[in-house]
């Protein structure tokens, strides 16, 4: 018998069905929840300041938002959305490529192992990491978190072979001639861009019962079943494992670490956008539809709300469990997903969406944005400069970026040619 393989659902329809509609969108109740689709019966809503501080006072400099307002949003984000993660003091790396020639010598490969812990053997990851090899210095770099292994990810009979999660909750060998995930890591290396690729079964996997095989079960106190309710979700531990990475690359000569882009979809797009927001060190996020609990308005009942996602038969375990308190009221959470964007100030940030991409809000996304530009301007950056929400293929891209694909959820492959531009306007190369 096959093994059932673990793919998000949303995804599998857009990369396998149509681009036009996804069969979530067509449904009128999700998890016996109703879902709205009409602009019409968004009620208003008030969202809170970014630049004023809980304790009422307005932040009108860097310094008052570097040290008090971000800190105060960021505990907010660990409290109620994402929870608290542990420090990463067990983590170690071994090398164990080198440094090999791949993609017919334009690139060199290397592969290294990310201990999570001090017992080295369980609750690790192989980072596939591409160099192009006429580069003259540290490299920008495109690092991407993925729903599968890295064998999969990229295309090269050089990279060693990962398992990936089964739905019985064991690991299992990945199937031959399995293409789904696949990226084209030759466009970044042709362009001029180191490429990184790791996957997130590895460091935690993603269904409820997850927590018993993944790193967060790992650091569960003794007697303990689950973790508190303002201790780390699935979103938490996945980024968690990308500030590791970010540790492994602040030790390769070969990379310029400032310059990492970090670029996930979906439930992944939620991730990367913790991670950039949590871990400052990464110098830009490309997310892509990552929708409710991600940059799409939670207090705009459009497509997913709070109480979808953390219906207990859902997505509950990849937020902390304080999440669920906001389902019936995201009026009452202190914070919204526009804040979750202006803790990526200075730093550039790009949202990708699609016009079919209903169930993730596309316009949500847009209006977090807008939401954030104040904090990106009080830091000397610009915002989306406009409340006009653009029409399909029309990238906005200054420091905050947007550009809403003509089709469904995911990236398509046109959208790569638009990460580039972004990634070319904020990164120099040595090369
Ligand atoms: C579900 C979920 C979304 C999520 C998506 C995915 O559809 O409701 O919030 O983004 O899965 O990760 O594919």
């Amino acid at each position: 018998m096959k093994p059932k393989l673990f793919i998000p659902f949303l995804l599998l329809v857009s990369i396998f069905g149509s681009h036009k509609s996804t069969a979530q969108d067509a449904v009128e109740k999700v998890a016996g929840i109703p879902v709205n689709y009409d602009e019409a019966l968004v009620k208003p809503y008030t969202l809170p300041d970014p630049l004023t501080l809980s304790k009422g006072q307005k932040v009108s400099d860097a310094e008052t938002w570097y040290s008090s307002r971000r800190p105060e949003i960021v505990r907010l984000f660990e409290e109620h959305q994402f929870g608290k993660t542990p420090d990463r003091s067990e983590v170690s790396f071994k090398v164990f490529d080198t440094g090999t020639p791949a993609f017919n010598g334009q690139a060199i490969r290397k592969q290294v192992t990310l201990y999570f812990t001090n017992d080295t053997s369980d609750h690790k990851a192989d980072l596939l990491i591409y160099l192009p090899s006429d580069s003259k210095g540290p490299v920008p770099l495109f690092l991407n978190i993925s729903f599968v292994p890295n064998q999969v990810t990229v295309d090269d009979p050089g990279v060693r072979k990962g398992m990936m999660w089964g739905r019985e909750g064991k690991k299992v060998p990945v199937p031959n001639g399995m293409t789904f995930g696949r990226m084209d890591a030759e466009k970044f290396i042709a362009a001029g861009y180191g490429f990184a690729t790791i996957y997130y079964g590895d460091i935690e996997p993603d269904f409820a019962k997850g927590i018993s095989y993944g790193i967060r079960g790992y650091h569960l106190k003794k007697e303990t079943k689950y973790p508190a309710p303002d201790e780390w979700g699935a979103i938490a531990a996945w980024a968690w494992g990308l500030s590791c990475t970010m540790d492994y690359m602040e030790t390769d000569s070969g990379i310029d670490s400032k310059k990492v882009a970090l670029f996930g979809i979906s439930r992944l797009g939620k991730t990367v956008l913790w991670a950039g927001a949590h871990d400052p060190r990464f110098g830009m996020v490309i997310a892509s539809c990552s929708g409710e609990g991600g940059a799409a308005i939670s207090r705009r009942e459009y497509g997913e709300t709070i109480k979808h996602m953390t219906d207990s038969t859902r997505f509950f375990y990849q937020f902390c469990g304080n999440r669920a308190k906001y389902g019936d009221d995201p009026g009452q959470s202190p914070v919204d997903a526009h804040m979750l964007v202006a803790l990526m100030a200075p730093r550039p940030l790009l949202l990708q969406t699609g016009t079919a991409d209903n169930w993730s809000d596309p316009k949500g996304e847009f209006l977090a944005a807008v939401a954030a530009e104040p904090v990106y301007e009080l830091l000397g950056k610009k915002g989306l400069g406009t409340e006009t929400m653009p029409a399909a293929n029309v990238p906005i891209l200054h420091d905050l970026g947007y550009f809403m694909h003509e089709g469904g959820h995911g990236a398509m492959p046109g959208d790569y040619h638009i990460f580039l531009q972004f990634m070319d306007m904020h990164f120099s190369k040595t090369k």
